[in-house]
């Protein structure tokens, strides 16, 4: 596997490809940049240095040949449809992704989830190398290839191979329950850099390094064990906030489209004194049924309401063949059926739900129009919705209510700052949002603004990429 000239000096490996496919005008198939924080917080960096992505198409059973896309090379990773049952639904998403939320829904322990996932993380490792260049940087994100890093290490030591977790890492008491807890430590201690969300993230993954491997830590630095009578390699693990592209949100909403757009959605919404906005993929670790429950009961004792109050929640769907996915969106349309039969009036509904995808547009028009924005998940890496919907209000308007269990609550601390399991918390803290008067929504809003304006995703990749070389020139 001798590296040639044409290959790629940066390399994004992730388990999705940054587009998704649509029929274009004349009805071929085209691709299109797929919205989402990964995907907005890797382009720019990708574009930049002419690298190569490696990822799933996002569809079972398609071989297809690298293809180039706005500016990116893409390199297509092929998954079955046994794989993307195992691999991706089963241990990606029903074992690490509960028990890295804190286990907000049980995880399950299935040994050929396990197989799978080792498996696939091989091949991705596999493409990687066939694409990396000698000692070029190569950027693996997140959960779903944690054992990238020491897989592809052994084929190409060359490498300079950074690693970031865009979701938590959970406290050893939770993660020393998984099975596979050493092996999957050992995957990530395979690169040179280790990145989470928050300074928690990166102590609890230390913790668990000296605890299951030998290795010994000394601030953010790690020491593998002594192997074969060889001295262990040193790498770091520490935090770097993921961000958005902050300045390209804001003009997008001061576009005269969306602002019109915004103004339209108000008058069809019928210009209600308060609107209220939640926007998450339906996930049970984004606490949306909490936020229905706060919000009926408001309904409920008459504090809010119809037509003066309403909310939007927009859900858009996510995972939808695992089980627990399917579960809890029945439960949320069970509730918001519930509301909305006790609350609302012909023309009037207390909630309009919207269980659907819409593009960036839309989607600034509903943050400018937000009066509050309801962030609430029960346990979130970040949560770029908070940063999104500060970035879209440069008029200073608008309050945030944010849940203390998302990383972005680290850094806005500015918000109404809820624990979402506090029911009578989170409802005094939207009415409190609500009365908010001008001068204290722009007292809280003006810092948190400077704090998305000043980290925003070009600082995070810089910041993370500056400390990757940092640790590979020593
Ligand atoms: C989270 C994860 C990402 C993932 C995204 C969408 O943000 O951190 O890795 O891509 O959810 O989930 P999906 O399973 O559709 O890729």
């Amino acid at each position: 596997m001798a590296p040639t000239a044409e290959r790629a000096t940066f390399v994004v490996v992730a388990n999705r490809l940054p587009v998704d496919r649509y029929a274009g005008a004349d009805g071929r198939e085209e691709w299109r940049t797929s919205p989402g924080g990964l995907v907005a917080a890797l382009e720019p960096v990708l574009v930049a240095n002419s690298g190569t992505w490696v990822g799933w198409s996002g569809a079972p059973d398609e071989k297809c040949e690298p293809f180039d896309a706005d500016g990116m090379h893409l390199v297509p990773v092929t998954l079955s449809t046994d794989d993307v049952s195992d691999y991706y639904e089963g241990f990606s998403n029903a074992t690490l992704w509960p028990l890295y939320h804190d286990v907000t829904a049980p995880p399950a322990f299935e040994r050929r989830w396990w197989e799978a996932y080792h498996e696939v993380n091989r091949r991705f490792a596999a493409a990687a190398g066939e694409e990396a260049a000698e000692d070029a940087v190569v950027w693996v994100q997140d959960y779903q290839l944690q054992l990238v890093p020491a897989l592809l290490r052994a084929e190409r030591p060359d490498l300079r191979i950074g690693f970031f977790n865009h979701i938590p890492f959970p406290g050893y008491e939770l993660y020393s329950r998984l099975p596979w807890r050493t092996q999957v430590v050992e995957g990530l201690l395979g690169a040179d850099l280790i990145g989470f969300q928050r300074r928690d993230d990166a102590s609890n993954f230390l913790r668990a390094a000296r605890m299951l491997t030998g290795a010994t830590t000394r601030g953010s630095v790690i020491e593998t064990a002594p192997e074969n009578g060889r001295s262990g390699r040193r790498l770091r693990a520490a935090p770097f906030p993921i961000s958005i592209d902050t300045a390209g949100l804001e003009q997008l909403s001061r576009q005269p489209e969306v602002v019109a757009r915004a103004a339209e959605l108000r008058s069809e919404l019928g210009n209600p004194g308060t609107i209220l906005l939640g926007v998450d993929r339906l996930d049970y670790t984004k606490g949306i049924l909490h936020r229905l429950r706060a919000y009926g009961e408001l309904l409920d004792d008459g504090e809010l309401g119809p037509p003066g109050t309403v909310l939007v929640q927009v859900a858009s769907p996510s995972r939808e063949r695992v089980e627990e996915y399917q579960n809890l969106r029945d439960e949320v349309e069970l509730i918001v059926g519930r509301i909305n039969g006790d609350h609302s009036s012909v023309g009037n509904p207390a909630i309009h739900y919207l269980h659907q995808s819409f593009p960036k547009e839309e989607m600034a028009a509903l943050y400018l129009l937000a009066d509050v924005m309801l962030v609430t998940p029960l346990r979130d890496g970040m949560n770029l919705v908070a940063k999104e919907y500060v970035a879209c209000h440069h008029d200073l308007r608008g309050a945030l209510v944010l849940s203390e269990f998302t990383g972005a609550a680290d850094e806005l601390r500015q918000a109404y700052l809820v624990n979402p399991y506090d029911i009578d918390g989170t409802k005094e803290a939207i009415l409190a949002a609500v009365g908010a008067s001008p001068s204290e929504q722009s007292r809280r809003m003006r810092p948190m603004r400077r704090r998305v304006i000043e980290s925003d995703v070009h600082h995070w990749a810089n910041a993370f990429l500056g400390a990757l070389d940092m640790v590979t020139s020593n």
